[in-house]
């Protein structure tokens, strides 16, 4: 029992410290999210996407698509890995129409999970946002990026000057398989 004991708070101890070093809670050694040569969608990307039927949203195909499926893959009830419900989340996989979305979020022009996140390890913001929020003390300002027309002036003037941490140029993803029908 005090050996078992032993073991767990080592076990705990080496987490910690881990954890302490990580840059948010993905994978810093990659691969969890990308395979070099064996991808199971159109991305470089060893997760399976989750492509699950999706009626309640409107403007797009019924499916979840693209970069959402691969988040989806982990973020979903089964995997129980803070899972995202795409009937009740903010529009994604769409063509932005009235919104101000700076272009460099936009994947091939679709609005997506990584317009607003950038789930990579180098990112140190507050729930991998693509900007500082105070830790999710700021949201007026998050929302201000895209939203400028429903935003107080105050909001919008520092969201115009807030840095966007991304790291493409909004350049088209090289798929590598031709997408799903
Ligand atoms: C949580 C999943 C996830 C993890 C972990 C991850 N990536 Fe990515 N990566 C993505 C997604 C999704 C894209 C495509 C969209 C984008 O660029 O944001 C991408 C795109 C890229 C690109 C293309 C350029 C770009 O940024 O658009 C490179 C290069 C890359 N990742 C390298 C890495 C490296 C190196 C690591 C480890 C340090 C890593 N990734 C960890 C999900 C991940
Ligand atoms: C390989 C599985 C995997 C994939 C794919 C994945 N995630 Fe995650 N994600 C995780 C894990 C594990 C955590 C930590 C869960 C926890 O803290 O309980 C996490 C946490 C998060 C968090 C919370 C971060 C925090 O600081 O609390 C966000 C936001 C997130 N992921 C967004 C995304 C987005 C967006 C994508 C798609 C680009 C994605 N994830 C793809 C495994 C994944
Ligand atoms: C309009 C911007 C926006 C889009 C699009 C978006 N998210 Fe988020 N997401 C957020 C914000 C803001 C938070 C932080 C909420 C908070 O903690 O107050 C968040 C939090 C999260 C978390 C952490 C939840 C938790 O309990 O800690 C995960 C996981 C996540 N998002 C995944 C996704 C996935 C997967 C997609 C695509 C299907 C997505 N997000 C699309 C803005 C967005
Ligand atoms: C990176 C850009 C971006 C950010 C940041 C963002 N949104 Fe959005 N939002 C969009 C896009 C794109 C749409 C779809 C409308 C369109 O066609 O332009 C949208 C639509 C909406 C809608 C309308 C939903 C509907 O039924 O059409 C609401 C409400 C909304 N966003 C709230 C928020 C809130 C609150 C925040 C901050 C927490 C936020 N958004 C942050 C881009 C963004």
């Amino acid at each position: 029992m005090k050996r078992l004991l032993m073991l767990c708070l080592t076990a705990c101890i080496l987490m910690l410290s881990v954890s302490a070093f990580a840059v948010g809670p993905h994978d810093m050694e990659c691969m969890e999210c990308h395979s070099t040569h064996y991808a199971k969608g159109d991305y470089a990307v060893g997760v399976k996407p989750i492509f699950s039927e999706n009626p309640a949203r409107t403007r797009v195909s019924a499916n979840i698509v693209d970069i959402d499926a691969l988040c989806i893959g982990c973020h979903n009830e089964e995997e129980g890995i803070l899972p995202v419900n795409m009937h009740t989340t903010h529009p994604t996989g769409i063509t932005p129409t009235y919104t101000k979305v700076p272009r460099q979020l936009l994947k091939d022009g679709v609005f997506s999970c990584v317009s607003c996140h950038n789930p990579h390890p180098s990112n140190a913001n507050y729930k991998y946002l693509i900007m500082p929020t105070a830790e999710g003390g700021n949201m007026g300002t998050f929302c201000a990026k895209c939203h400028p027309n429903q935003s107080d002036p105050e909001s919008v003037a520092a969201a115009q000057a807030i840095k966007l941490n991304v790291d493409g140029t909004g350049a088209p993803i090289v798929k590598v398989k031709a997408a799903a029908e």
